[in-house]
């Protein structure tokens, strides 16, 4: 009865403030007849319903319950800053999923083969047991890099991390499957890097913690973007790795790069503007499927195509070039991979070749779950019990 009361006032004192504003400044209410029927995220979910039921037949349900649920993050921690690991989080179970590859956890997938992971002083190996047969070289990863997840099925957040004495901060909150291109880029000590489509950073930073970078050059077509990337850097990268001896970051549009700087970089990274399933399933603001953005969303295979071809190009003959997507859109991965392989045949006698990343799927398949038989790449699938991705990821060698 009170809160009825209550309600009541308050209408009446809304009412009274309407009266008191001037007609001149009263804006009509227009929202019923012009807000859309159904909201993006709603558009989302039909969409990939209708597609990746197709697509991923079977996988296709588990994949949907983990992408409208919590996702899971990983905190990737950077070595720059001073503090250590918060102690409660070993405590909680926080394993560095990149040194943690030893148990099984998933069924082997068919046809697999055998891999074996050996240690060493700086980097961990991957090798296959079955080398001479498939011919995978062997894959090393920087022991630089550490990225902290809490264990399977688990889903207890992180804190947000807290300025050290230096004011940098200790650890990075992003989707653990994230790491892994920067990982399958395979950077070496004095590597020239692109990030092309950088923003906001994640990515950068992962790329900056294997202290092997000869020079980085960091790229995002959105000037706003860049500017918060540019944040993230200064909260925890110490100012003199930021100098331009080191570091450059520009705003251009990175499907012109390839005309300008050509045959440079040893590593490019070509992690570009796609569905973002997640988010387009969970946040209506800046969604893709909004009914204005239906021309962007169909141009993005082009788009897509036009920033790796330009990545392909950035990179000098015996360079890598890492694509990657956040969607489970065959359209947006390895359709586009095709055709920039063969646009860049046909229209620059490039040749390229495709790694071979099952050594490195093999060897985090206790913290994701991978797509099976992609026909180029790999992917990780969210699953409820490891809630990260969708990432997909396909490497290639320049030869020419
Ligand atoms: C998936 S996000 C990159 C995420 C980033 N690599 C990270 O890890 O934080 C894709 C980015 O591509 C940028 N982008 C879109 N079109 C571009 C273009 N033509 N050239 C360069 N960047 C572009 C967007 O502004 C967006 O920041």
């Amino acid at each position: 009865m009170a809160l009825l009361m209550d309600t009541r006032l308050l209408l009446r004192k809304i009412k009274d403030l309407r009266s008191l504003t001037s007609k001149r400044y009263r804006v009509k209410e227009k929202w019923a007849a012009t807000r859309a029927k159904y909201p993006p995220t709603t558009l989302a979910l039909r969409h990939f319903d209708s597609t990746y039921s197709t697509q991923l037949g079977k996988l296709w349900p588990s994949i949907r319950v983990a992408l409208l649920s919590e996702r899971k993050y990983g905190a990737l921690l950077n070595n720059f800053s001073f503090d250590d690991i918060p102690e409660d989080y070993e405590a909680q179970g926080c394993r560095d999923f990149i040194r943690d590859t030893d148990t099984e956890a998933q069924p082997r997938l068919q046809q697999e083969s055998e891999f074996v992971a050996e240690r060493e002083s700086d980097c961990v190996s991957v090798q296959n047991a079955d080398a001479d047969s498939l011919q995978l070289p062997p894959l090393q990863l920087s022991r630089n890099v550490k990225c902290l997840v809490f264990p399977r099925g688990d889903i207890t957040r992180f804190k947000p991390a807290k300025p050290d004495k230096s004011g940098l901060l200790s650890y990075y909150l992003m989707d653990a499957a994230s790491v892994l291109p920067c990982l399958a880029l395979n950077v070496e000590d004095g590597h020239n890097v692109l990030d092309l489509c950088a923003a906001p950073g994640g990515k950068t930073l992962a790329l900056l913690q294997t202290h092997s970078l000869g020079f980085l050059c960091v790229n995002d077509a959105s000037v706003s973007r860049t500017m918060r990337l540019k944040r993230v850097l200064r909260s925890y990268i110490p100012k003199d790795l930021l100098t331009d001896e080191k570091l450059r970051i520009t705003s251009f549009d990175g499907t012109m790069w390839g005309e300008v700087e050509t045959n440079v970089f040893n590593r490019v990274l070509v992690d570009v503007p796609c569905t973002t399933d997640r988010h387009s399933l969970l946040e209506d603001d800046n969604n893709i499927f909004n009914k204005s953005r239906v021309g962007e969303r169909r141009r993005l295979p082009q788009l897509q195509t036009e920033l790796l071809l330009a990545g392909i190009l950035a990179a000098c003959p015996g360079g890598e070039i890492l694509y990657s997507t956040c969607t489970l859109c065959r359209s947006q991965n390895h359709s586009v991979v095709e055709q920039a392989i063969q646009l860049a045949q046909e229209n620059h006698g490039i040749q390229l070749q495709v790694v071979d990343l099952r050594p490195l799927t093999h060897m985090f398949r206790k913290t994701f779950h991978f797509a099976p038989d992609l026909p180029l790449g790999e992917m990780v699938v969210p699953h409820l019990a490891a809630n990260f991705g969708p990432i997909y990821m396909c490497k290639l060698r320049r030869l020419t």
